[in-house]
């Protein structure tokens, strides 16, 4: 079991990572000495799985506790969705000090934050993340949010959870498309800012894609220290750091979008994106062709997409002007000097982030 504590000041908190830890999950949470109320926001799959562990282990540390089951999509990530959440939030609420556990992946994550950081002005929540992209990424840092149907994670706020607890063994029944979406931000963390998480990846990616609880667990620490280390210097993205967790999200996005979010998952995208973002490094001579190999027989081996389908440069292009990190007409690229090495760059000029996507096209 390994301990990351994300140091926020008041708001710190620890991230646990371990298998087969969910069994422990009442002792742990006792631990935060939060009151003995727990509402768990989940939804039926992630339930019928891990919910008898989950019981047992709060009604062995004397919790008493309601499951709240949500609708398994991006849907159930809305504001409506989050109201009634509340409401009955509030019922269960009367006479009692709660606090949320999100358990399952970034959808029940996001909404579970967000509901914890409006419900009474904000009340605890502990992370129990079950996807892959949740344990390295969604359930760290504190962002929460839901979707308004003008776009995505439009509504929400800072608010960080007081713990996170990732049991790598609830990764076995996921489906191996959903472990590489998690396995792209992986490689991202890997290629920003850490060139020995680069390589371990390279050395055992076989181990990892059949989840060897060893190599999970040591991309995951990896990971989870990448951001919380980032988060820590830039909490509430304002001093412009936690701006290159974005590495190969702006292009990424844009194909999400493009291509109606149902052809690529996020991590298949963001794959995408990494690749356009080193070929516009290649082209502003900041990196070799060696090194864009390099991440681009990685990012193949893992069995994530290396070309662009089903979509239209312009499409792309077009989506691409949404982009969060655009100040007035000037857009901002997360680009590398090298694997481990991320700097922001402006002003990126379209031809050269046409040509880029037409690479992959
Ligand atoms: N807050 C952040 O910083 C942040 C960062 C990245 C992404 N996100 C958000 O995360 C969401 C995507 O998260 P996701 O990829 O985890 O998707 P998800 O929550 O939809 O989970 C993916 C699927 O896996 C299933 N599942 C979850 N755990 C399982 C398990 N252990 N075994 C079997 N099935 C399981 C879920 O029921 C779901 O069908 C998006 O809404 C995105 O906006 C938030
Ligand atoms: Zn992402």
């Amino acid at each position: 079991m390994k301990t990351i504590k994300v140091n926020l000041g008041k708001r710190s908190y620890n991230i646990i990572i371990g298998t087969g830890i969910i069994n422990s999950i009442g002792r742990i949470i006792s631990g935060l000495s939060l009151g003995k109320d727990a509402y768990i926001i989940t939804n039926k799959r992630i339930k019928d799985l891990y919910g008898k562990d989950i019981s047992s282990s709060l009604s062995r540390s004397g919790f008493n506790f309601k499951f709240k089951l949500i609708q398994d999509s991006e849907k159930s990530k809305s504001l409506e969705n989050a109201c009634v959440i509340i409401k009955d939030l509030a019922l269960f609420a009367r006479k009692k000090n709660v606090c949320i556990i999100a358990m399952g992946g970034g959808v029940a994550g996001d909404l579970a934050g967000f509901v914890a950081a409006v419900f009474k002005r904000g009340i605890p929540y502990i992370q129990i993340p079950t996807t892959l992209l949740a344990q390295v990424d969604s359930a760290i840092g504190g962002k929460t949010a839901v979707d308004l149907k003008e776009g995505k994670n439009l509504v929400g706020a800072f608010y960080q959870p007081r713990a996170v607890i990732s049991d790598t063994g609830l990764l076995t029944s996921l489906n191996k498309r959903h472990i590489r979406s998690g396995l792209a931000e992986i490689i991202k963390y890997a290629i920003i800012k850490d060139k020995n998480l680069f390589s371990y990846l390279e050395n055992n990616l076989k181990g990892l894609l059949n989840l060897k609880p060893s190599s999970l667990e040591h991309v995951i620490t990896a990971s989870c220290k990448i951001k919380a280390s980032i988060v820590e210097q830039d909490e509430r993205e304002e001093r412009g750091i936690r701006t290159i967790l974005n590495f190969g999200h702006t292009i990424g996005h844009a194909i999400e979008t493009a291509s109606n979010y149902d052809l690529y998952s996020h991590g298949e995208a963001i794959a995408l994106g990494m690749l356009t973002a080193c070929a516009v490094s290649k082209k502003l001579g900041l990196i070799n062709a060696s090194t864009v190999k390099r991440i681009d027989n990685l990012i193949k081996a893992s069995g994530l997409p290396t070309k662009i389908r089903g979509t239209a440069l312009n499409k792309i292009i077009y989506a691409h002007y949404f982009d969060k990190k655009f100040i007035g007409k000037k857009n901002r690229f997360i680009l590398i000097d090298d694997i481990g090495k991320a700097k922001v760059k402006e002003a990126v000029s379209l031809e050269i982030i046409k040509e880029a996507v037409k690479e992959r096209l």
